[in-house]
C-alpha cells in the first residue's frame, strides 16, 4: 500500500504577517477558500492505491488540522491519522517516527510518500504517473526524490545531480546538495546537470529506517526509543510522541540527515506544475491577475496601480500611484514590500524575534 505522509509542522517565515507560529503557511486560505493543507490531502487521497492519510504535525495544530479535515467532509473520502509532535524537530525526526508507525501498523514494506503540506502542485496525470514510478522504485529499496527543472539559482532548495538512467525509469542521484551558496547554485544552473529537489520523497518504511540507522547512528536509537515510548499514546485519530524523549532528538531536515549521505538515492524527473509557495509573490501567483497585473484578495480600491499584490483583511485597502508592491493587511500587522524583495520578509521575523 501507498501511504501519503503529510508534513505540516513548519513555520514559513517568508509569508509574515499572515503566516506565523500560531497560524502557519499550510493553513492560509487561498483565493478559492481552501488552504494548502486541504489541497495536499485531496491530491494525496486521489492517488491510486491510497487508503489512508498520515499527517505529522505539531500538537498545537491538531485542532486547526481537524477543522480543515472536517470542512472537507466526505470530499476527502479517506481516513486520517495524526502523529503529533510536542516540539518541531524538522523533517528527519518526523519522517523517522512516521516510518516506525507505518512499519508497525501497516508492515515494513509499506511505501511512504512524504509530501510537504505547503506546496502548490498541478495534480494531473503527470503527477500520478511520477508517483507510480516512484512507488515502484521505492519497492526496490530506493530513496526516491522528485526533480524539478531549475529556472534560477535559488539558494533555498536542494540540488540533485543526475546520474545514470535506471532500468525501471528515473535516474540515479550522483550527488545531493542541500541549499548550496549562490555561487554554487549558479554553477549548477549553468551546468545543466542538476534538478531542484521538490521536497517530495518516496521510500518504504524499512528502507528509510535502515538508511537512518546507517547514516544517523548518533540519534537513530533515540528515535527508536521515542517510538517505543509513544506507540500506546494514542486515542481516536491521533498518536502523540513522548514529549521528553522527542524533544531530545536533533533539529535536522531529511535532506541534510540522509539525502546528502545515502547512495541509494534515485530521482524521478517531474513534469508536473510545482511551486513551494515560498514567498508572497509565489502565493500571489495563485490569484489571477487583472489587466493591470494586479492581484487582489479582499476589498481594495486601486488608482494608477500596477503589478501589485494586495491581501486585505477586515478593512478596505486603497493604493494610489503604486507599482510592484506587495501589501498584506492583518489585524495586528501590515506588510508593505517591494515585489523584488519578498525573500527578505523573513528578516522582519528575525528582527522581531531578536527584539522581543
Ligand atoms: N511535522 C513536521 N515537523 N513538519 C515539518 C517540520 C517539523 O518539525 N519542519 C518542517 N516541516 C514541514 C513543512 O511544513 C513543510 O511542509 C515541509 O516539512 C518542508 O519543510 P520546509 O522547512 O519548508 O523545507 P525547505 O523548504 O526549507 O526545504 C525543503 O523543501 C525544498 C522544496 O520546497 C527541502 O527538501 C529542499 O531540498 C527542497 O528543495
Ligand atoms: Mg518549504
Amino acid at each position: 500500500t501507498l501511504i501519503p505522509v503529510i508534513l505540516s509542522g513548519g513555520a514559513g517565515t517568508r509569508l509574515w504577517p499572515a503566516s506565523r507560529a500560531a497560524y502557519p503557511k499550510p493553513f492560509l486560505p487561498l483565493a478559492d477558500g481552501q488552504n494548502l493543507l486541504q489541497k495536499t490531502w485531496l491530491r494525496a487521497a486521489a492517488l491510486p492505491g491510497v487508503e489512508r492519510l498520515l499527517t505529522v504535525t505539531n500538537r498545537d495544530y491538531y485542532f486547526l488540522s481537524q477543522d480543515a479535515a472536517r470542512s472537507l467532509g466526505r470530499e476527502l473520502g479517506c481516513p486520517q491519522h495524526y502523529l503529533l509532535e510536542p516540539v518541531g524537530r524538522n523533517t528527519a525526526p518526523a519522517l523517522a517516527l512516521a516510518a516506525f508507525y507505518a512499519a508497525e501498523r501497516h508492515g515494513p514494506d509499506s511505501v511512504l510518500l512524504a509530501l510537504a503540506a505547503d506546496h502548490a502542485i498541478d495534480a494531473d496525470e503527470r503527477f500520478s504517473a511520477a508517483v507510480a514510478l516512484a512507488a515502484r522504485l521505492a519497492a526496490q529499496g530506493e530513496l526516491v526524490t522528485f526533480g524539478i527543472r531549475p529556472t534560477e539559482p535559488h539558494t533555498g532548495y536542494g540540488y540533485i545531480e543526475l546520474g545514470e538512467p535506471l532500468d525501471m525509469g528515473g535516474r540515479r542521484v550522483a550527488r545531493f546538495v542541500e541549499k548550496p551558496d549562490a555561487v554554487t547554485a549558479c554553477a549548477y544552473l549553468e551546468g545543466g546537470r542538476h534538478l531542484w529537489n521538490a521536497g517530495i520523497f518516496c521510500f518504504s518504511a524499512t528502507t528509510l529506517l535502515d538508511a537512518l540507522a546507517r547514516h544517523c547512528p548518533d540519534w537513530f536509537e533515540a528515535a527508536s526509543a521515542v517510538w517505543q515510548a509513544s506507540r500506546e499514546q494514542s486515542e481516536g485519530d491521533w498518536l502523540q510522541f513522548d514529549a521528553e524523549r522527542f524533544a531530545a532528538l536533533p533539529d535536522i531536515s531529511i535532506d541534510y540527515a540522509l539525502m546528502e549521505k545515502a547512495d541509494n538515492v534515485a530521482v524521478v524527473p517531474a513534469e508536473f506544475g510545482w511551486s513551494d509557495v515560498g514567498s508572497w509573490t509565489a502565493l500571489a501567483e495563485l490569484t489571477p491577475a487583472d489587466a493591470e497585473g494586479n492581484r487582489v484578495r479582499g476589498e481594495a480600491v486601486l488608482v494608477d496601480t500596477h503589478n501589485t499584490f494586495i491581501q486585505g483583511g477586515s478593512r478596505l485597502v486603497a493604493t494610489v500611484g503604486i507599482d510592484d508592491a506587495v501589501i498584506v493587511d492583518t489585524p495586528d500587522a501590515l506588510l508593505v514590500a517591494h515585489r523584488d524583495r519578498v525573500q527578505d520578509v523573513k528578516k522582519v521575523v528575525e528582527r522581531l524575534k531578536r527584539d522581543n
